[in-house]
C-alpha cells in the first residue's frame, strides 16, 4: 500500500487524519484539495511531504496548463503550504523545474522523485538495522516518536522501517511508541503500522520517555526528521528534544534515520528554520496556546544519523 500516488491523473492519499479508525483514500484534483490535505495532515511526514510537493506541481501543471500566472500561484502554494519539513519545498521546486517542457515532464520528474523515495527507504532500513546492532547489540528495545513508517514516506519510512527490518531479522526485542501531542501520530498512526506489521509494542504517554530510559526500559531512542542542518542540528516533531535529553541523561544511543532529501546544507543551523506553530484552536480553544509543531535538537545530542547514502558518526568526527 502506498501512502500516496499519482492515480488517473489525480493524488491518491490515505486520509490520516481518520487512522486507525477508518482507512480512507482521499482522490485529490486539484492544488487547493492538496494544500488542504498538508495543512490538516492528511498527508504528513517528510518524505511524503516532498512527494506531495512534486505531485502538487503536476497538479499546477495540469489544470493552468493555459495560464502561466494561476499556475505560478499555485506552485507557491503547494511550496509554502507548510513551512518546517525541507522536503515538500524541495520536491515542488524539483518538479517545477520542469515547468517549461510541459505537465508530462513535470510529472515523470515527480514520480522521479516518489522512486526515490521508496529506493532510500529501503536503503535506510538496512543500514539503520545494522547500525542498531551494532550501538546496541542484538535485539535492542527501541522508544520511538511521532509517525515515521511507511505513512510519512511512500512504503516502509525511515526510523520506523529500521524498526520493521529488525523485526524481519529477528533482532527486536521491544517497541516504545511515543504518542506524540497533540495529534497522536505516535498512538494512532505508529502504532496501526506497528500492530499491521505484528510487531508488539507499547504506547508511552508523552511525556514518559525520558523516565523509562531512566528506568532502563529501552536501549536506545530511534526517530526521524523534517530537516537536518548544515551543523548537524535536527528538526522533529516536537518532544524529539526531551528524548534527546533524557538519552544523554540515560547513556543511551540517540539515531536519526532521514533521506539525504531531508538534509539541509544551505541552513546552518536549527536557527535559522521556521518552526510552524499551529495555534491555538488545535489545543486549547479556550486560552492561547504555544503548539510548536516541531523542535530543534543540537547536534552534540545526536549519535549517529542514518542516511540512505552513509551513517554520520558525531562521535567520530564526522560532518553533515
Ligand atoms: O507534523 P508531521 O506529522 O508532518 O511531523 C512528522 C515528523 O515530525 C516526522 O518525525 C518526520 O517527518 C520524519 S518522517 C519520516
Amino acid at each position: 500500500m502506498r501512502t500516496i500516488d499519482w492515480v488517473d491523473g489525480a493524488v491518491e492519499i490515505i486520509d490520516q487524519t481518520v487512522l486507525p479508525g477508518e482507512v480512507k483514500i482521499l482522490r485529490l484534483r486539484t492544488v487547493p484539495e492538496l494544500v488542504a490535505a498538508i495543512q490538516s495532515l492528511a498527508v504528513r511526514g517528510a518524505p511524503a511531504l516532498g512527494v506531495a510537493g512534486a505531485f502538487g506541481v503536476a497538479l499546477a501543471a495540469r489544470v493552468h496548463a493555459d495560464d502561466p500566472v494561476a499556475r505560478d500561484e499555485a506552485v507557491q502554494r503547494v511550496e509554502n503550504a507548510r513551512p518546517t519539513a525541507v522536503n515538500l519545498a524541495r520536491g515542488a521546486r524539483r518538479a517545477a523545474g520542469l515547468l517549461a517542457q510541459g505537465a508530462a515532464a513535470v510529472l515523470e520528474e515527480a514520480f522521479r522523485v516518489r522512486d526515490e523515495e521508496i529506493a532510500a527507504s529501503e536503503a535506510m532500513a538496512v543500514r539503520g538495522a545494522d547500525l542498531m546492532v551494532e550501538l546496541c547489540g542484538a535485539r535492542p528495545r527501541l522508544l520511538t516518536h511521532c509517525n515515521t513508517g511507511g505513512l510519512a514516506a511512500v512504503t516502509v519510512g525511515t526510523a520506523l522501517g529500521v524498526v520493521h527490518e529488525l523485526h524481519q531479522r529477528g533482532q527486536l526485542a521491544g517497541v516504545v511508541a511515543s504518542e506524540t501531542r497533540p495529534l497522536l501520530q505516535g498512538a494512532r498512526l505508529t502504532s496501526w503500522e506497528l500492530t499491521r506489521w505484528g510487531i508488539e509494542h507499547r504506547v508511552a504517554v508523552d511525556s514518559a520517555g525520558p523516565f523509562l530510559m531512566a528506568r532502563g526500559e529501552v536501549d536506545a531512542v530511534i526517530l526521524g526528521a523534517d530537516r537536518i542542518c548544515a551543523n548537524g542540528d535536527v528538526i522533529n516533531k516536537i518532544g524529539t528534544y526531551s528524548h534527546a535529553l533524557g538519552a544523554r541523561r540515560a547513556g543511551l544511543p540517540f539515531v536519526v534515520v532521514a533521506p539525504e532529501s531531508t538534509v539541509d546544507l544551505e541552513t546552518a543551523s536549527g536557527d535559522d528554520v521556521t518552526i510552524e506553530d499551529r495555534g491555538s484552536a488545535e489545543v486549547t480553544p479556550w486560552a492561547p496556546a504555544a503548539n510548536p509543531a516541531f523542535d530543534v535538537t543540537p547536534h552534540d545530542l545526536v549519535t549517529a544519523i542514518v542516511t540512505d547514502h552513509r551513517v554520520i558518526r558525531h562521535d567520530r568526527g564526522d560532518r553533515v
